[in-house]
C-alpha cells in the first residue's frame, strides 16, 4: 500500500519551499513508517533549499522529528506499532571500521530507507539527512527510530533529534565537561544554549555565554549562563580570560561555524584546554594560526558530528533527564506553527528571533 500524505518540499536551488502530496510506501525489510506529531526547523533544512549540501533536488525537508510507529518491515525487532520514537541520522550499521572498533558514536554507514518516497508524479524525493519529516508520515530505516518515554512532549522531544542534541553531545561526549570545569559557548542559538545545557548538567563551575545579540544573552542565561559577554562592543578573548582568573576556559565550544569565531575559540581556552566546533562551516572558510601556538598551547582541538551520540544510549536518558525536570528541552521551543508556515519559519530564524520553531502535525 502506499500513503498519500502531505509533505514540504524544496524542489530547486533557493526557490520557497512547496507544499506537495508525498506518496509514503508501506515498509519493507528493515524500514518503519512513522507517523510524525512534531518536527523542528533547523538551518540544515534552508542550506536544503538553498543547495548548500548537494544538487539532489526535490527534497523533503525535515528531520528533527518525533512520532509514533505505525507499521514495521520484515526483520524488525528494535521497535513495535505505538512505540513512539525519536527520529535519528545515526542508525548504527554495526559493520562498518568505526562501529567494528567500538565506537559507534561514529557510524560511517548510518542505514536509511531503501525504498523512496516520491511526489505524486513518481519522481524520487531526496529526505534532509535521510530522514525527510516535514510530512504526516515518513519512511526510515527501523534503526533510525529510538524508542523514548511517550509522555514526553513530542515537540520538545523531538529536538534531540538534530540540532539540541549536537549541543548536549559538545559539551557531554566530544569535550566531556567535568564538574568544576569553566566553559565558554560561542554563539547561542540553539545549538550553543544546547552546549550551556549540557555545560550545567555536568557540573561545571562557570559558564560564559558569548553572542552578538543581547536577547541570545538572556535566552543563555535561562539554560545555564553564569555569565555572559556581547562580543559585538568587548573583545571576547579578553572578556574570557577575565572571567577565569587570566588563563582562559577549559572548554571552549564554537557554535557559529565562522573563522574568526573559531579563531575566538582557540585563544580563549586555558593551556592544555579543549576547543570544540560544532558550528559548521562553509567550504570557502579558512583558518589560519601560528603553528607555534597549536603546540604551544597543547589541549585538544576537537570537532563534533551530532554531538558524538548514540542515540539509543543518549535519546531515552535525556529524555528522562526532560522528564525529572533537570533538561530543559521546553525552553528549545519558541512557537508551534503549522506545515504551510515552514518559510516564513526560516525567515523568523534569519532573523534571529526564535530558537526553534517547530511544525505540529
Ligand atoms: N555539528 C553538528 O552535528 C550540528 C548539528 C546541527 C547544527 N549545527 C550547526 O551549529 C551552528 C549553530 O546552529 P543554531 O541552530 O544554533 O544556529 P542559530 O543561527 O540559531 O545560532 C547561531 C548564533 O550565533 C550567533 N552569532 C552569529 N555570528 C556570531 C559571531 N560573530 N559571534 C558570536 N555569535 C555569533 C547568532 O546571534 C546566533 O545566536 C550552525 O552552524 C549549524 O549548522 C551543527
Ligand atoms: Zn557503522
Ligand atoms: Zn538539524
Amino acid at each position: 500500500m502506499v500513503h498519500e500524505v502531505r509533505g514540504v518540499v524544496a524542489k530547486g536551488k533557493g526557490l520557497p519551499v512547496e507544499l506537495e502530496t508525498v506518496r509514503v510506501p508501506d515498509p519493507g525489510p528493515g524500514e518503519a513508517l512513522v507517523t510524525v506529531q512534531a518536527c523542528g526547523v533547523c538551518h540544515t533544512d534552508v542550506l536544503y533549499r538553498d543547495g548548500g549540501i548537494n544538487d539532489d533536488f526535490p527534497f523533503l525537508l525535515g528531520h528533527e522529528a518525533a512520532g509514533v510507529v505505525e507499521a514495521v518491515g520484515d526483520g524488525v525487532t528494535d521497535v513495535e506499532l505505538d512505540d513512539f520514537v525519536i527520529l535519528n541520522w545515526r542508525a548504527v550499521c554495526g559493520d562498518c571500521r568505526a562501529c567494528r572498533r567500538g565506537r559507534p558514536w561514529y557510524c560511517f554507514a548510518t542505514h536509511n530507507a531503501a525504498q523512496k518516497m516520491t511526489l505524486a508524479d513518481g519522481t524520487a524525493l531526496s529526505p534532509a539527512l535521510g530522514i525527510g519529516a516535514f510530512v504526516e508520515k515518513t519512511l526510515v530505516a527501523a534503526g533510525q527510530c529510538t524508542k523514548v518515554d511517550p509522555e514526553a512532549d513530542a515537540a520538545a522531544a523531538g529536538l534531540l533529534g538534530c540540532g539540541v542534541m549536537a549541543g548536549l553531545g559538545a559539551a557531554l561526549n566530544t569535550a566531556a565537561v567535568t564538574r568544576g570545569d569553566s566553559v565558554a559557548v560561542i554563539g547561542c542559538g540553539g545549538v550553543g544554549d544546547a552546549a550551556i545545557a549540557g555545560a550545567r548538567l555536568a557540573g561545571a563551575a562557570k559558564i560564559i555565554a558569548v553572542d552578538i545579540d543581547d536577547r541570545k544573552l538572556d535566552w543563555a542565561r535561562r539554560f545555564g549562563a553564569t555569565d555572559t559577554v556581547n562580543s559585538r562592543g568587548t573583545n571576547p578573548v579578553a572578556a574570557i580570560r577575565e572571567l577565569t582568573g587570566g588563563n582562559g576556559a577549559d572548554v571552549v565550544i564554537e557554535a557559529v561555524g565562522r573563522p574568526d569565531t573559531y579563531e575566538q575559540a582557540f585563544y580563549a581556552r586555558d593551556l592544555a584546554g579543549t576547543v570544540v566546533l560544532v558550528g559548521v562551516p562553509t567550504p570557502d572558510m579558512r583558518v589560519d594560526l601560528p603553528m607555534l601556538d597549536v603546540f604551544g598551547r597543547g589541549g585538544a582541538l576537537k570537532s563534533s558530528w551530532y554531538g558524538d551520540c548514540l542515540p539509543s544510549r543518549d535519546f531515552p536518558m535525556l529524555v528522562d533527564l526532560y522528564r525529572q525536570g533537570r533538561l530543559d528541552l521546553d525552553g528549545f521551543v519558541s512557537e508551534r506553527i503549522a506545515l504551510d508556515q515552514v518559510e516564513e519559519a526560516f525567515e523568523k530564524m534569519h532573523k534571529g528571533e526564535v530558537l526553534r520553531s517547530v511544525v505540529l502535525l
